[in-house]
């Protein structure tokens, strides 16, 4: 018997659990973690080596523990993008917008305190919570994937949860959440008990509609949440962000460890910001792509989730996991999010998302014979 996890005094509540872990297979078309499939610009490649470059002459020292120009320039796009003025006292950073949430969770959440998300959703919030000792709710939806609004609101008044995610677009169903919708949870999350409401817009940017960020305005328990990983092409890089209430700002700064965030990091973001028109030229490209897969596969006969985010949520299969395997034995990677009947495929290049339209073909031919 060799020694394992079971032999060691982990806590009571990580016992017999799963670490995160979508499938990282060697296939030629990987359509299943979101990732932009784009590889960044050889001209930003070159900024981001002169910018580490410099970087690196300076890595003796500790860095700038407030990321204060990197925060500046975030805001700075975000009032760009969204028509509402911010300032860097309004926006924090930290590695991956996962960080981000560990942070708020660590701040608003912990033990004897609750957290709700609306499920299926983004599996790490209700993960995240656990890792900081936060009970989870899991609150209702519809059938049809979008929030059952008078059960959300019973759930908030029954439950009185510290932390409300509203994941919009929806992670895996592709949804996006009316900002109504938002609004009424806000409204009855505060009537409830003064709480914070997460609204986690890591695909916002792929969205047929606008971001929620100027429902910022006189909302202090409100948070937006962003990440560069998506839209930006840069899931290597490691950079969340959100934009709240400058108090909020204040409170995560609490738990964040000292230089959380490395000056390559920094350097890195920074040479990014610096080209947001071309790397936002691809999601144009990609919500195109995500446009043409909806269609083509409800064209084929599979049913699919509205999508206003770079993935599509697709099915229905008597067993997914079975359909996942076919399609994976056609040389396709795509999404088991353990979703009943649903899958989840992620828009790639043109020639991959025909490679995905073939496979699936393929399997929906085999279904129907
Ligand atoms: C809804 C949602 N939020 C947050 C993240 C985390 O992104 P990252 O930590 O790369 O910023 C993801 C990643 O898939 C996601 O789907």
């Amino acid at each position: 018997m060799t020694f394992g996890i079971d032999d060691l005094p982990v806590r009571d509540e990580l016992r017999g659990k799963s670490p995160y872990g979508a499938p990282q297979l060697d296939v030629p078309v990987r359509l299943n973690t979101n990732e932009n499939p784009y590889p960044l610009p050889e001209a930003l490649v070159e900024r981001i080596t002169e910018r580490v470059r410099a970087a690196a002459r300076d890595l003796n020292r500790y860095p700038d523990r407030d990321a204060v120009e990197l925060r500046t320039r975030l805001a700075e796009y975000l009032t760009k993008t969204t028509g509402h003025p911010l300032d860097t006292g309004d926006v924090w950073a930290a590695n991956g917008s996962n960080e981000v949430i560990q942070q708020l969770l660590q701040t608003f959440g912990g033990p004897g305190r609750t957290a709700i998300g609306f499920e299926p959703s983004y599996s790490m919030h209700g993960l995240i919570a656990r890792g900081t000792g936060t009970g989870w709710i899991s609150g209702p939806r519809h059938a049809d994937f979008t929030i059952d609004v008078p059960a959300a609101e019973r759930a908030l008044a029954e439950h009185r949860p510290d932390v409300v995610f509203i994941t919009t677009p929806n992670n895996p169903t592709g949804n996006a959440v009316p900002a109504e919708t938002v609004l009424a949870l806000y409204e009855a999350a505060q009537a409830a008990k003064p709480s914070m409401v997460v609204v986690d817009e890591a695909y916002v940017e792929f969205s047929h509609g606008a971001s929620l960020l100027p429902l910022l305005a006189g909302r202090p328990h409100l948070v937006i949440s962003r990440t560069m990983s998506k839209a930006f092409g840069a899931a290597g890089l490691r950079l969340g962000y959100l934009a709240a209430h400058p108090a909020v700002v204040d409170a995560v700064q609490l738990v964040r460890l000292p230089y959380h965030l490395s000056a390559v990091t920094q350097a890195t973001a920074l040479a990014a910001l610096e080209h947001t028109d071309t790397l936002l030229k691809y999601v144009e490209q990609l919500k195109t792509e995500r446009d043409r897969l909806v269609a083509e596969l409800r064209a084929i006969g599979y049913e699919v989730t509205e999508s206003d985010a770079n993935f599509v949520q697709f099915g229905r299969f008597a067993d997914s996991h079975e359909a996942w395997r076919k399609i994976l034995d056609r040389g396709v990677l795509v999404r088991d999010n353990g979703v009943p009947g649903w899958l989840r495929v992620t828009a790639g290049t043109p020639e991959e998302n025909d490679a995905f339209l073939d496979a699936v073909r393929e399997v929906k031919k085999e279904q129907n014979t």
